[in-house]
């Protein structure tokens, strides 16, 4: 049993942000049925490279979902997204603002079809305040909240900004938004009523920075406070070992500091000691020392390394499936662990529209006559099975 398996979601997601909060959704169970107009979304051939037809992400970010098309731009289309919302508990779209009203689509409409619909509007800026038109992207929401200049001044204060990897800009606020839906699930199964759920990328990443408070508090940026008082970090730091690999050495406790020295045969140690024997040894060399001797410490793994990490390995991190274009692709599974109700990740990524009749026949009782005249009105489309 999945802990959300009562849970009907319909996602009007695209890019990042919008498929990773409605995967969560997905992996714990929700019934998630993402909507894509009839040419597909724009997240499935967003880059060069493409694997049974779709990007790398959009098989990383859209597990365990069912694919639904319907042009919301005819009328055809939006009768049947109103029909879907009245047997519906979440609808999450990341439009820019005023999209879905633009479509006849806003939270107004859908509430009087149905008051007990959670809708989350996942967007840059939210959906008021002076920049709420603005178009965004992970490394907008990034730079602005702080996060861009602080990751260059971890290299460099008088250096260039440096961007985070990975999109944290789009695959935090996701996190938030999901937790936020859970949270007005319990709402609405206490009192009935649904809500709207307003999440700005940018809020989301202001509330994931803890410079910020280091600043209120100190009026200092975090590179300045960390000068000043230099020693209320212990040692640590990324080091070069002798064959050419990382390790991110981390001896902040006082035990681990203790340790550290031990391990070092050193009475008193400072970072430079620790770069100038790290500086002798392989990377494994090293991370085996100070493993056996307690002192926090990783390998700087590139991604080849960590899908063949036995630890990852021996927690079901990562799982095949059979994708009916790509084959068999290995994907990361949901990697928290419940002992009633786990998260599961079934399902490869959706072709476009390969579950439009199972929908519409299955929820709405639509006939395979009904679903032809669909068909070759334009509001919905499928692609062919290989
Ligand atoms: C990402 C973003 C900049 C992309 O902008 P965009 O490509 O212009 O997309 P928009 O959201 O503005 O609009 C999507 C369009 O597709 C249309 N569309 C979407 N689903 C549709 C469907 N099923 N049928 C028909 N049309 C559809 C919308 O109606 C809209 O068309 P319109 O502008 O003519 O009204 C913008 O969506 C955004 O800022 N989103 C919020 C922040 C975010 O999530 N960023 C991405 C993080 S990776």
């Amino acid at each position: 049993m999945g802990i959300l398996d009562d849970i009907r979601v319909l996602d009007l997601t695209h890019v990042w942000f919008g498929p990773f909060c409605t995967m969560m959704l997905a992996d714990l169970g929700a019934e998630v049925i993402r909507i894509e107009p009839p040419w597909g979304a724009i997240d499935r051939v967003a880059e060069g490279a493409l694997f049974g037809g779709v990007t790398y992400t959009f098989h990383h970010l859209n597990l365990n979902k069912k694919d639904l098309t319907l042009n919301l731009k005819s009328p055809e289309g939006v009768a049947i997204f109103k029909e879907l919302v009245k047997i519906s508990d979440v609808v999450v779209q990341n439009f820019s603002p005023g999209t879905m009203e633009r479509l006849g689509l806003g939270y107004e409409v859908l509430r009087e079809l149905n008051p007990s619909i959670i809708y989350a509007a996942l967007s840059g800026f939210g959906q008021y305040g002076p920049y709420m038109k603005r178009g965004s992207y992970a490394m907008i929401a990034e730079a602005m909240s702080g996060h861009t200049r602080l990751t260059g001044d971890g290299v460099d204060p008088n250096g260039p900004p440096i961007e985070m990897a990975q999109a944290y800009g789009d695959l935090g606020p996701a996190l938030f938004a999901a937790m936020s839906i859970i949270a007005a699930i319990r709402y609405r199964d206490k009192t009935g009523k649904g809500q709207m759920i307003d999440v700005s990328q940018l809020d989301c990443m202001v509330a994931l920075n803890t410079g910020i408070t280091c600043y209120t508090l100190s009026g200092m940026k975090p590179w300045e406070l960390r000068n000043k008082y230099p020693a209320t970090r212990g040692v640590g730091g990324l080091m070069r070992t002798k064959d050419g690999g990382w390790i991110r050495l981390a001896a902040f406790s006082p035990s681990s500091i203790d340790n550290l020295k031990r391990c070092l045969g050193a009475e008193e140690i400072s970072k430079e000691d620790v770069e100038r024997r790290v500086a002798e040894m392989t990377r494994d060399e090293a991370v085996e020392l100070f493993v056996k001797a307690d002192v926090p410490v990783a390998p700087v793994y590139h991604v080849d390394e960590v899908v063949k990490d036995p630890h990852l390995i021996a927690r079901g991190m990562f799982i095949e499936l059979e994708h009916p274009k790509a084959g068999r692709v290995k994907v990361p599974n949901f990697p928290v662990k419940f002992s009633e109700t786990p998260g599961r990740v079934v399902t490869a990524a959706p072709l476009l529209g390969q579950h439009n009749r199972e929908i519409l026949m299955g929820l709405l009782g639509y006939t395979e006559e009904k679903i032809r005249e669909l068909e070759l009105a334009g509001v919905i489309a499928s692609e062919p099975m290989p």
